[in-house]
């Protein structure tokens, strides 16, 4: 009985699974697949229980073998084995793996994922448990699988704690697939907090927070956090057409928890970054003590190489301790002459209280040239100099209602790239890419 298979076309992480394994895998080389799916999956006796598709196999390659696989074996488990990619979703969708696993995964981590899907196919109907009752591997006297994965790494909860690497579809969770891939923050990287300030409402907080952390993401895909700690109307999932299962509340209360505990309170945007939910409503919001918002943004520092923090408007309590915990600071404000000075009072008070963050940027946001005021006018009225004008444009609330960021939803519009380059002040890197333009406009089109 060889309940695993493994088709690829990577010769080290062949070797990996054979050594982890041994001989309960199959393991056939990409090549074969020249050949066709059905060569493939006719290279072995015994039907597998549960295949890993990957690394190096392309969406065609992989959606055939799935196909041939499933008349097989209806029942199959299936695991994407894929560097995270912007359209790993699109392959989760078409596909519909159990779950996509890292290429770079550990050890512990494949062995885990595999327990767990065994675990899952036995207890659904969809496999016997002794199909998975395999000769002990070499050297090991007497293991099993479960007890191998026992050894390496103490058994979690499936439904309760996702793997770091690895990605879940909604057939072994409830719940939307959510990417778990948190590239190790190397040693001495430095990490950046921005808060998106402003002293009145409706200025463009949000917007910016939005295009900053997907700008950012371009950079360090994966490694970038957007907290929405505005606390009472906190909007953010509505303009990201996001569901969340878990808030800002929760994920203060997990900031004293372990870290992978704290990671479970995040939603993944499909653009590549992780996004803490606003609370769910503005008396919970308001609960937040200060000091633990302080301590989850320290917290999220240590895990990401950027973290985005859109807040309430105005200097109160949770305000202040953000900026105390921020490196830059971007503050924003529109061109009416009352949101002007107000800018101006924040920022004579932050400066008078040392509050003000190492990093300023200021955007002058919705210009608009019938205003009567100009950039000019504005930076004599704030008293300090403007450095990103940002022109009103409708694309703005557009991408808003569209629930897509705007820099990746409208490139060129004159709004998106003044924003942009208040993303590259932060990150010079984060230059548009040509490709990410033009696949943003192939799916719009297809709508
Ligand atoms: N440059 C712009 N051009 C046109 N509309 C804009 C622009 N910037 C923001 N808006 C619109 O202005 C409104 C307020 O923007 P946003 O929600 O980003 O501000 P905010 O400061 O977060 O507001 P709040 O204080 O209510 O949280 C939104 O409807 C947004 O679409
Ligand atoms: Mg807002």
């Amino acid at each position: 009985m060889t309940p695993y298979l493994l088709v690829s076309r990577s010769v080290e992480f062949e070797s990996r699974v054979r050594a982890l394994l041994e001989t309960s895998v199959n393991i056939v080389t990409g090549e074969f697949l020249t050949f066709g799916a059905e060569t493939v999956v006719g290279r072995f006796d015994s039907t597998p229980r549960i295949a890993l598709l990957g690394p190096l196999l392309n969406y065609e390659e992989t959606h055939d073998l799935v196909e041939a696989l499933a008349e097989l074996n209806p029942d199959v488990g299936l695991i994407v084995v894929r560097e995270q990619r912007s359209d790993l979703e699109e392959w989760v969708d078409e596909i519909s793996p159990h779950a996509v696993l890292s290429p770079n995964a550990s050890d512990e981590t494949i062995l885990e994922l595999l327990e767990r899907l065994a675990t899952w196919l036995i207890e659904n109907g969809r496999a016997e448990a002794h199909h998975f009752d395999v000769p002990p591997p070499a050297g090991v006297p007497g293991a099993t699988l479960a007890a191998l994965v026992a050894r390496e790494a103490p058994p979690t909860e499936l439904e309760a704690i996702p793997i770091e690497g690895v990605a879940f579809d909604p057939l072994m969770q409830a719940g939307p697939v959510e990417i778990w891939e948190f590239p190790p923050l190397a040693a001495g990287v430095p990490t950046e907090a921005i808060a998106v300030v402003a002293p009145k409402g409706g200025q463009g907080k949000t917007t910016l927070a939005i295009n900053l952390a997907t700008g950012l993401a371009e950079v360090a895909p994966n490694s970038v956090v957007l907290i929405d700690a505005d606390l009472q109307f906190g909007d953010i999932v509505t303009a990201l057409g996001l569901e969340p299962e878990r808030t800002i509340v929760d994920a203060v209360a997990d900031a004293a928890s372990d870290e992978i505990v704290l990671k479970t309170a995040l939603t993944h945007h499909a653009d590549g970054f992780f996004v803490v939910a606003g609370a769910p409503s503005p008396e919970l919001g308001d609960a937040i003590p200060t000091q633990a918002l302080g301590q989850l943004i320290e917290r999220l520092r240590g895990s990401f190489r950027y973290v985005v923090v859109d807040t309430t408007p105005g200097l109160g309590e949770h305000a202040l301790v953000v900026l105390e915990h921020v490196t830059d600071a971007v503050f924003v404000t529109n061109m009416s002459v009352p949101s002007l000075r107000a800018m101006r009072t924040e920022f004579d008070l932050l400066t008078r209280i040392g509050l003000m963050p190492g990093n300023r940027h200021v955007v002058l946001n919705q210009t608009d040239r019938l205003s009567g005021l100009t950039v000019r006018d504005a930076e004599n009225i704030i008293g300090a100099p403007i450095d990103v004008d940002v022109p009103r444009s409708s694309a703005v609330l557009l991408a808003s209602n569209r629930g897509v960021p705007l820099i990746h939803d409208d490139v060129r519009d004159p709004a998106a790239k003044a924003i942009r380059s208040v993303v590259m002040r932060i990150a010079p890197d984060a230059f548009p890419k040509r490709r990410k333009i033009q696949r943003k406009r192939g799916s719009d089109e297809s709508q």
